[in-house]
């Protein structure tokens, strides 16, 4: 267990993702771009994050545009229901935060939008915070790593999972800017991983960095976890 965010964070040096637009210190850009992924694939969202920036740059002309104006820019995304949040969370930010996102998770998790995993990815990649992410991929990362049975939408088994994630966090460290680097690889790994080698189908097992402990692997259950939704 004590290495397992070791060897994600150096596969994910030398083969995660790493030009993405969204890889910058910036919170309302980090935001913008979760926001987008969570329902659409990175190649629709590479097409529609700049121009959504271009005509928006930073959160003050977002929160001050006509919404009608940022579900123009956001036709064709679908999910509508994220762009009525985003609108209102960046007028939320400018009200209630100065136009400063926080840095807290549980304060970013109380905007409008955004989630529990969402406020942790938006801290990590954009501020170094150490919090746990748990989407559906890093769900089924976990699943089958630690061989976690029983469908994950259900709340018993998504809070072991959220237990899990936490405990697989790299360690804290004194040196903030190691801590940062070591907290963006660590969450960008998760993401890579199960995005381009835990996939649902057919995982490239030979390709993965925690594989040598993964309890699905061993056991050949990658194809029965996660549990999917009972009938
Ligand atoms: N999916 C959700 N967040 C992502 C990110 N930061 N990079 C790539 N894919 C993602």
């Amino acid at each position: 267990m004590s290495d397992f965010s070791l060897r994600l964070r150096q596969w994910q040096q030398h083969s995660g993702r790493h030009h993405l637009p969204w890889q910058v210190n910036d919170a309302y850009c980090v935001w913008l771009s979760e926001i987008m992924l969570q329902q659409t694939q990175v190649s629709t969202v590479l097409d529609y994050y700049p121009r959504f920036l271009q005509r928006f740059p930073t959160l003050a002309d977002l929160a001050a545009a006509p919404l009608d104006d940022v579900l123009a820019l956001w036709s064709g995304l679908g999910y509508y229901t994220r762009a009525r949040n985003l609108h209102a969370c960046a007028q939320a930010v400018m009200r209630d935060f100065a136009g400063q996102f926080p840095n807290d998770p549980t304060l970013i998790a109380s905007l409008p939008g955004i989630g529990r995993s969402t406020a942790a990815a938006i801290a990590a990649f954009s501020y170094g915070y150490r919090a746990a992410i748990l989407d559906g991929n890093v769900k089924r990362v976990l699943t089958r790593w630690a061989g976690i049975e029983g469908y994950p939408g259900v709340k018993a088994i998504e809070n072991q999972l959220w237990q899990l994630a936490e405990s697989l966090l790299p360690a804290s460290c004194t040196d903030s800017q190691q801590a940062a680097s070591d907290i963006k690889a660590h969450t960008q790994g998760l993401m890579d991983l199960g995005a381009t080698i835990c996939t649902p189908k057919n995982p490239s097992c030979l390709l993965c960095p925690i594989a040598s402990d993964c309890q699905a692997r061993q056991s050949d259950r990658q194809a029965e976890l996660p549990t999917r939704k009972p009938k």
